[in-house]
């Protein structure tokens, strides 16, 4: 028994020949083949990248490896097999026409902190598992603050996704309503706003009409005199209202609410205004294009997703809060089983994750390497690419939505639901077939082309040669 367990601890496991890989890097001496894995892995990454424009944005279908583990583990020529054959199928955000959703390519910055992030696989639950990253975290939420013009009680998180965030927002938003216990609480926000905050009110266990929506005007913004009838109504019927949600940058068009009205609104009325701009957000790191989200600093608090256009690998997403006390208010239980914190809180006590990656690394480092004048180049050539889309589509034969922001959608006038299904599927296969990728929502019962303009590797060429197809599909469908 006992020489079992030294044998079983006398060295990291051995599973494979001595010439192979060790499966944990070892912990007392450089690795060269820990090395030279690392740069074949890279070395295969770049020439995904490299051939992207020959490929198009999505690959055919391909053949997968096996997925169950093989009895004794793969050799490293084995597994680097494996690895390309999921790359040759995967989605390429970098090809220059991959414009159909919110996808952009990766910062090369923050792909190297996305792998210098699982190499030390610190864990923002506590300070203690990850010191310097946890006092990473706050020092950028609170740069985003101040960027965003909130109070200096502000503070914030990092989240998983927009969805994450999202959903945090709306359980301070109740606890500080002091609704919690009330399954008729509700919610409003434009029947535009992200599908998120109906999974949100779900698993908060509200009543099924939670989220009510209002509708919005012709420019996809929240209707204001009907959000003040419904918040009129609601006290009326006895419905508690714990929050109002404003979207800057609507998943369909890009419409920003008119975040000024609302919040005064809210002001007037008490209500936590929640601000999710996770597609707009971002546009208040430049001075040059802030005004598209004017207002934004009287938010009780804000989504926002770096992982969108700023190009910060997935997933990147913050829920910044207009008072930092609230977040530890809603979240915070004790962590009887760590040492108390050195700063001002376990990142585990001011949201709703326990154990989460420090995705704040490749935040840090992609916004770091891109500067401020990266940052604004970013932000002012997604809108310049929208503007010059739109220019070149024909108005007076297609019904165009868009909004402030590097969202463009389109669907032909004077045909009906099922023909601009038809239309839709059609020209998105030919759009396809010349290597740009468009995406087809269903926006008030009708199919559009959406065309998201967040890759900075478009070309004014590809944009021409999109609006041509586009305005040359008319033809067959009018
Ligand atoms: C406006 C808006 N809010 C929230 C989300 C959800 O973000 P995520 O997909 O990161 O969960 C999205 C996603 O596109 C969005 O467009």
């Amino acid at each position: 028994m006992e020489t079992a367990l030294r044998a079983l601890l006398a060295g990291t496991p051995q599973i494979r020949p001595a010439d192979s890989l060790a499966p944990f890097a070892k912990p007392d001496c450089f690795d060269p083949q820990l090395q030279a894995f690392l740069e074949e892995v890279s070395a295969r990454l770049c020439a995904w990248f490299a051939t992207a424009s020959n490929r198009g944005p999505l690959p055919a279908l391909s053949a997968l490896p096996d997925v169950a583990p093989s009895t004794h583990g793969l050799s490293v020529d084995e597994l680097l097999d494996d690895l390309q054959l999921v790359m040759e199928g995967a989605y390429q955000p970098s090809h220059p026409g991959a414009l159909a959703h919110l996808d952009p390519p990766p910062l090369t910055a923050s792909i190297a902190a996305d792998l210098i992030c699982a190499g030390l696989n610190n864990n923002l639950l506590a300070e203690e598992l990850s010191p310097s990253l946890s006092l990473l975290e706050r020092q950028m939420c609170r740069w985003f603050v101040e960027r965003f013009g909130l109070p200096s009680t502000a503070g914030g998180v990092a989240a998983s996704g927009g969805s994450l965030s999202n959903l945090m927002a709306m359980v301070v938003a109740r606890q500080q309503a002091d609704l919690q216990h009330d399954p008729r609480a509700v919610v409003l926000a434009s029947v535009d706003a992200h599908m998120s905050l109906a999974k949100a009110v779900r698993v908060m266990g509200l009543a099924a009409d939670a989220l009510q929506v209002v509708p919005v005007d012709r420019d996809g913004c929240i209707e204001i005199d009907a959000l003040a009838h419904r918040l009129k109504a609601l006290k009326a019927e006895g419905r508690p209202c714990f929050a109002v949600v404003a979207t800057a940058g609507t998943t369909a068009r890009g419409a920003v609410d008119p975040l000024r009205t609302i919040a005064e609104l809210c002001a007037r009325e008490r209500i936590w205004l929640h601000v999710d701009a996770a597609i707009g957000g971002v546009f208040a790191l430049a001075a040059t294009t802030a005004s598209v989200v004017e207002g934004i600093a009287q938010a009780d608090s804000i989504t926002v997703n770096p992982q969108k256009v700023l190009g910060i690998t997935k997933t990147s997403s913050l829920l910044l809060v207009a008072n930092q006390g609230h977040l530890a208010a809603a979240f915070s239980t004790g962590l009887p089983y760590m040492e108390p914190a050195w700063g001002e809180a376990h990142g585990s006590e001011i949201g709703l994750q326990g154990t989460r990656p420090a995705e704040v690394l490749k935040l840090w480092f992609g916004l770091r390497q891109l500067g401020e004048l990266g940052i604004k180049r970013l932000l002012e050539g997604a809108l310049q690419r929208r503007c010059y889309l739109q220019r070149q589509l024909d108005a007076s034969r297609f019904t165009i939505l868009t909004g402030p922001l590097h969202l463009i959608a389109c669907t032909p006038r004077n045909i009906d639901a099922a023909q601009a299904e038809a239309w839709s599927v059609a020209t998105r296969q030919r759009l396809l077939e010349q290597q740009l990728m468009v995406s087809r929502p269903l926006h008030q019962g009708r199919h559009f082309l959406k065309v998201v303009l967040g890759n900075p590797h478009t070309q004014l060429t590809h944009l021409d040669q999109l609006a041509t197809l586009l305005n040359q599909s008319l033809l067959e469908f009018s």
